[in-house]
């Protein structure tokens, strides 16, 4: 097992002056009186700079502001003071703040930054927004990169520090710890997402995720086309037979000690490690960009091991179909019919339409397998993002219970996702002449008969899916962020099986 996980991220306690690193990081609560001992000495460490700031509005804590000053003199250890403006009410809201601070820490060849967990606010969640933060800021991958461009300071050092008694500390710790195996595991689907396609093929994707996985005791089982074809996983293979390089899907089960009965959790996620569309080509503008059509598996993939580190009780089956979506002689053809693991027969209208014909064959597995509760995350369709831009991740499903079970792990875990609707009608557009379902529905509501389309193959368990086509990946480099994958739903995912007390019963 991976001892050094937790590390990522230290804790101690202590008095402000005695944080011993470059940086330290003060929050200031929207509408905090700044009137305080604390802030008296602060301000006389920085040589009156805090309260000029703060009376000049150079600095305010309503907004998003951030203000470094130097430390002078011995009260203060530390050498530079940033003070960061957090709303209490809303304390994930400061993740973006702390990856900001890391992003600009790294360009100024700042190596220690340490936290400050201050203020009358639940400590556990600040500190576990704030090791989320830092760790998605601390992000960036070079391994591609030779010479200068390969070094850089990226091993930043990120510590958390508490003020008062002992039990404050447990909760910071608590919150770090989850904090840390949630921002690892994110960064480690990024850095899936962002492997180069020739590099990150179908096998090597399987292999990636075992070893992920497996670290934190999760037990995997790679299905190759050989057992695939033995399943009868047609939908799957089709997609498949057109690349040279083989299908796999990859199951993983995270089966807590002791819990024999009871929910079963099905994560799947849409695994194309390339979308060249197969027969029905995409233009060749941005088609780079569909290296990262595999963003929904490494979101399952990068939840498993967060799932499994924190040894949450409930148990888990994550599933992800892998394959590359290419032309070729043996690719499949629009008019193609195609027979899924479950018997239904599938017209294939348009090859571009891949993901939801894998993902039909891994929702039917997942039930094989014994899930009662379904949720699959994919980067399944333009029309999303036509729909809801960049800011929000599409919802659908059902029984609506389910649907708002996974809304609420959004909202807490701070990502941002939209329920869109399922009517039966959109199931209509889906009706073959001569198999039971085509895999288009036609320009209109795209991302809703996408989501129709799934729905045929979930048997009517609890089921929810989450369109990431659009929140995925970033075009370009932001404060907080660098260009490329964006990790999104690890956090909720993990949230979701965190919160099983509250939906184990009622669903
Ligand atoms: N992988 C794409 C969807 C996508 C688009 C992801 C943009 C990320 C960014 C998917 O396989 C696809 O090609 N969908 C088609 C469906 C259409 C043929 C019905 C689309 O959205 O155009
Ligand atoms: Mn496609
Ligand atoms: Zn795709």
């Amino acid at each position: 097992m991976e001892k050094d996980m937790f590390e990522a991220v230290d804790v101690r306690s202590g008095a402000p002056g005695s944080v011993d690193c470059e940086l330290i990081v003060v929050p200031v609560f929207k509408g905090e009186a700044t009137e305080t001992q604390f802030f008296a000495e602060l301000n006389a460490a920085t040589a009156g700079e805090t309260q000029r700031a703060i009376s000049q509005g150079e600095f305010r804590s309503g907004t998003n502001d951030c203000f470094i000053a130097p430390l002078i003199g011995d009260a203060w250890t530390a050498r530079r003071v940033a003070l960061v403006a957090v709303d209490p009410k809303n304390l994930m809201k400061c993740r973006p703040a702390a990856a900001r601070i890391i992003v600009a820490a790294r360009s100024h060849r700042v190596r220690e930054v340490g936290f400050l967990v201050r203020g009358d606010v639940e400590l556990n969640s600040f500190a576990q927004a704030i090791t989320e933060g830092m760790l998605f800021g601390s992000f960036d991958d070079r391994r591609y990169k030779t010479g200068e461009g390969r070094d850089g300071p990226n091993s930043e050092e990120m510590s958390l520090h508490v003020l008062s008694g002992e039990n404050d500390e447990a909760m910071v710790k608590d919150g770090v710890r989850r904090g840390v195996a949630i921002g690892t595991s994110a960064n480690l689907a990024r850095e899936l997402s962002n492997e180069p396609p020739n590099l990150l093929t179908p096998r090597a994707f399987a292999e990636r995720a075992r070893a992920i996985v497996r670290d934190q005791g999760v037990e995997v089982e790679v299905l190759d086309e050989g057992h695939m074809e033995a399943l009868g996983m047609g939908l799957i293979l089709g997609v498949a037979q057109g690349s040279v390089e083989p299908p796999r899907l990859v199951v993983m089960k995270h089966s807590p000690a002791g819990l024999a009965g009871g929910p079963v959790l099905g994560l799947v996620g849409k695994g194309v490690t390339f979308d060249t569309g197969g027969i029905s080509i995409k233009p060749s503008e941005s088609m780079d960009q569909m290296k990262h059509d595999m963003g929904g598996g490494a979101a399952v993939v990068g939840a498993m091991r967060a799932i499994a580190a924190l040894e949450l009780p409930i148990r888990t089956i994550g599933i992800v179909p892998m394959v590359e979506n290419m032309p070729g002689g043996k690719a499949i053809r629009p008019g193609d019919v195609l027979t899924s693991g479950c018997g239904k027969t599938v017209e294939v209208l348009n090859t571009d339409a891949e993901g939801r014909l894998i993902l039909g064959d891994a929702l039917w597995h997942a039930r094989q397998l014994g899930v009662t509760h379904l949720v699959d995350v994919a980067t399944l369709t333009g029309a999303c993002v036509v729909a809801l831009g960049k800011v929000a991740s599409g919802l659908f499903g059902q029984p609506s219970e389910w649907v708002h079970t996974l809304q609420q792990a959004a909202d807490n875990a701070g990502e941002q996702v939209w329920h869109l609707p399922l009517y039966e009608e959109y199931s209509d557009q889906l009706k073959s002449e001569i198999a039971d379902l085509v895999n288009i529905g036609g320009r209109a509501g795209g991302a809703c008969t996408a989501a129709a389309f799934l729905r045929a193959f979930t048997g009517g368990l609890p089921w929810a899916h989450v369109d990431v086509a659009g929140t995925a990946w970033i075009e370009e480099s932001k404060p907080e962020a660098v260009k490329g994958a964006t990790g999104v739903m690890v956090r909720t995912l993990t949230e979701l099986a965190s919160m099983s007390e509250t939906w184990a019963a009622d669903n």
